[in-house]
């Protein structure tokens, strides 16, 4: 005879609640809510003894188990129902571009709002064209985009961009020290995922561009950052990266032309970066997306020009020099000390091999995009859109009482600061938060590009430059009310 069994679910505890997790942030609701990556406020919905919203627990839950307590063990058992949860490993990774807000935005158009979106940098989205030359070109060629190609990539596209190399100076690479990827953020967490053990540590710079902070994370290793002085019109400051180098140390990322800030860096600071890597026997990650987005006559010194003593893994592709984010096309160029790094670089050909290959109709862009005429220039240059649209912006933020921006050489965006001592923003998300709900303007904070301080938010210059203008006389008069 069959016996009817209870659920096995009513064996075990109940869900964690607020009061209980508390604790842990030093009973301050604002940790908790910056550790899940959420807003106060969200945590300030919540009640104290009643269960904890289910994908937030299970993270929390699994992060106790580290805090060995027995009676949150107890807990952390697993339990027989249908919700499908995600993995621990995604507990530490940020990723606020994409976060809460703007769910908060989505759901602000559904409700019929309209929302100016100047958190990403997406050309095509603001009527940024690609040259009609390159389109006609896939369109040409895309019958033969039909399989998939070699896990490097397509020889033709690869081709370009080892011939590019040579005309940028910069020695010995070969075809096969190029992999092709949808996209640099594809190869960024490809080149993390092959090299770091857990609790491997790499610099990257404060602010950053937070994939790289997420990538390290999911790859398990540990972001350590490195500060950048606005002062110094954000350069890297040397010394604090050489004092947060450890024996786990692997690489230092190195974001030039730089998203936030829109740095661009001298070739004596590339110099004194390279040194200090040959020192410490570390990589360079040279994320270059923007190597081409230049203003004010600023040169781009490719890091790989620089140094042969280290291995320097290069970064670059479409998405922002020719207005193809949608193409998802990137790659990743080996240089430097090669011969030392023979393991390693099987371990990223074993990675290139298991996604089989990067999209192929979005590589047939590659050659044509980057023989003859940049149009790029166009935008870039006196009289070009990008550059008016970043000039209006900068004069514009710095019109602002108690806002400060230096002025970016490069890239798509401003980092400017908001003066704590005229201003009270205890919390930037709070802060941009309200101002998406007051003035239906979606900016990102500053603390999400992994900044220490509550005190400066990301605008991308994309929109046209009487719009833009709108926009920041917008969150002019939105900061008024944070006046202290
Ligand atoms: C510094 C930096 N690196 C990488 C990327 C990702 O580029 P892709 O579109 O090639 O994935 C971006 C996108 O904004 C970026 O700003």
């Amino acid at each position: 005879m069959y016996k009817i069994h209870r659920n096995i679910q009513s064996k075990y505890k109940p869900m964690l609640t607020l009061s209980e997790i508390l604790p842990h942030f030093e009973g301050k609701k604002s940790l908790l809510a910056k550790h899940l990556g959420i807003s106060r406020q969200a945590v300030s919905r919540w009640k104290q003894e009643a269960p904890i919203p289910e994908k937030h627990e299970f993270k929390l839950r699994h992060q106790l188990i580290g805090w060995d307590d027995n009676s949150m063990l107890e807990k952390s058992k697993p339990r027989l129902t249908r919700d499908i949860h995600s993995s621990s490993k995604l507990s530490n990774v940020n990723y606020e571009i994409r976060g809460p807000v703007l769910e908060e935005a989505y759901r602000l158009e559904e409700e019929g709002h309209r929302i100016t979106k100047l958190n990403i940098g997406n050309p095509g989205a603001f009527g940024f064209h690609a040259p009609e030359e390159i389109i006609q070109d896939v369109i040409y060629n895309l019958s033969s985009a039909e399989g998939y190609c070699e896990s490097r990539g397509l020889f033709p596209a690869r081709k370009a961009i080892m011939q590019e190399c040579q005309l940028r100076g910069i020695p010995n690479v070969g075809i096969n020290d190029i992999y092709m990827g949808n996209g640099v953020s594809e190869l960024i967490l490809m080149s993390l995922q092959a090299l770091l053990e857990n609790g491997d540590e790499i610099l990257i710079p404060a602010p950053d561009y937070p994939l790289w902070t997420a990538s390290t994370s999911l790859a398990g290793g540990r972001a350590v950052h490195y500060l950048c002085d606005e002062n110094q019109d954000w350069e890297p400051d040397l010394e604090d990266l050489e004092s947060k180098i450890t024996d786990r140390t692997r690489g230092i990322v190195v974001i030039n032309p730089n998203n936030p800030t829109g740095a661009v860096y001298s070739k004596d600071t590339l110099t004194r970066i390279a040194r200090i890597a040959e020192k410490h026997n570390l990589i360079v990650f040279a994320d270059e997306i923007y190597d081409k987005v230049l203003y004010d006559g600023a040169v781009h010194t490719p890091f790989s020009t620089i140094t042969e003593d280290c291995l320097v893994i290069s970064f670059g592709g479409l998405s922002k020099n020719y207005r193809l984010a949608g193409f998802r096309s990137g790659w990743l160029i080996v240089s430097g000390a090669k011969d030392k790094a023979k393991d390693y670089l099987e371990g990223i050909n074993i990675l290139a091999s298991m996604r089989l290959c990067a999209n192929v109709p979005g590589q047939l862009a590659v050659q044509t995009a980057l023989g003859g005429y940049q149009s790029i220039n166009d935008l870039v240059l006196p009289g070009g859109r990008l550059k008016q649209q970043r000039d209006v912006a900068w004069q514009a933020l710095n019109d602002i009482p108690g806002v400060s921006c230096v002025k970016p050489k490069g890239a798509l965006y401003l980092f400017p600061k908001i003066d704590p001592k005229m201003y009270s923003v205890p919390d930037d998300e709070k802060f941009v938060l309200d101002l998406l709900k007051s003035k239906q303007l979606l900016l990102v904070q500053g603390t999400a590009f992994n900044w220490p301080t509550h005190d400066h938010l990301r605008i991308v210059f994309l929109q046209p430059h009487e719009e833009l203008q709108v926009s920041i006389d917008k969150l002019g008069s939105f900061l008024k009310k944070y006046r202290s």
